[in-house]
């Protein structure tokens, strides 16, 4: 069983690769971005709340985004594991998390940390578009779709996120710096921690990513 959280810095690739060894493990992907952006295109109560903090790339309050991971995790498809894209974010997630998992009976396998330079994932926020209707996700350079501004998934639109802006891309990298990197440490502590530099292609990291999770069920 594997429980993997992706840890690391806005655009570092965690959705992109997190959807490709969601495929290769044949466990499910849970990313929070994803969750809320779906509240907020159904206008539920949930998504208003959360609009405005997204938007200006600040966290969601806590107390939606712990309840929202405690109802997907405790899903059945969840049993077999897992890989958490984007949760925890801060102190006060971690500790529930902990909770979380303790109450479920599951094992926090790995806490995988992109490490990448700021100037990179820049151009890589700058140039991505995601699908409207999938959630798909592209780059206009790095990871063309086959027609350009169309899903190669589902054919629909693809769209710029809100928070892609160069305003919220600063707050998103302050909250990041501030809220988040700190769990490092925290993991660290636990000997959950390992370190994958991000800065190759897509299917470079990827090939990291395999031999890193390889590596850990040999020893367990
Ligand atoms: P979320 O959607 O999780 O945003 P994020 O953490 O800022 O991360 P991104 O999704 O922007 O980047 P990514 O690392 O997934 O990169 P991607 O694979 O897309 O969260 C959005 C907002 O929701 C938050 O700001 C907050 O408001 C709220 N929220 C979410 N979780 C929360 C929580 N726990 N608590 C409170 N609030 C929360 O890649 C980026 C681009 O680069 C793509 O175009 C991709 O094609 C390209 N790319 C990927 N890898 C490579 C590569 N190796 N080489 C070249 N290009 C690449
Ligand atoms: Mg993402």
């Amino acid at each position: 069983m594997s429980i993997l959280v992706l840890l690391g810095p806005p655009g570092s690739g965690k959705g992109t690769q997190a959807k490709l060894l969601a495929e290769k493990l044949t466990i499910p992907h849970i990313s929070l971005g994803d969750v809320l952006r779906e509240e907020v295109r159904k206008g539920s109560e949930i998504g208003l709340r959360a609009k405005e903090f997204m938007n200006a790339g600040r966290l969601v309050p806590d107390e939606l985004t712990i309840e929202l991971t405690r109802q997907r995790i405790s899903q059945p498809d969840c049993q077999k594991g897992i890989i958490v894209d984007g949760f925890p974010r801060s102190e006060a997630q971690a500790t529930a998390f902990d909770q979380m998992l303790e109450e479920l009976k599951l094992n926090l396998d790995k806490v995988i940390y992109f490490e990448v330079d700021e100037d990179q994932v820049v151009e890589r926020l700058g140039g991505r578009r995601s699908c409207k209707v999938c959630g798909a996700v592209f780059h206009v350079k790095f990871n063309r779709p086959k027609v350009a501004g169309l899903c190669d998934s589902c054919g629909a639109e693809l769209y710029q996120r809100v928070d892609d802006q160069e305003k919220a891309i600063r707050t998103r990298f302050e909250v990041y710096a501030k809220q988040t990197k700190p769990l490092i440490d925290r993991y660290q502590a636990k000997k959950k921690l390992v370190t994958v530099n991000v800065a190759g292609s897509i299917d470079d990291v990827f090939q990291k990513l395999v031999a890193v999770i390889k590596d850990g069920s040999d020893k367990n």
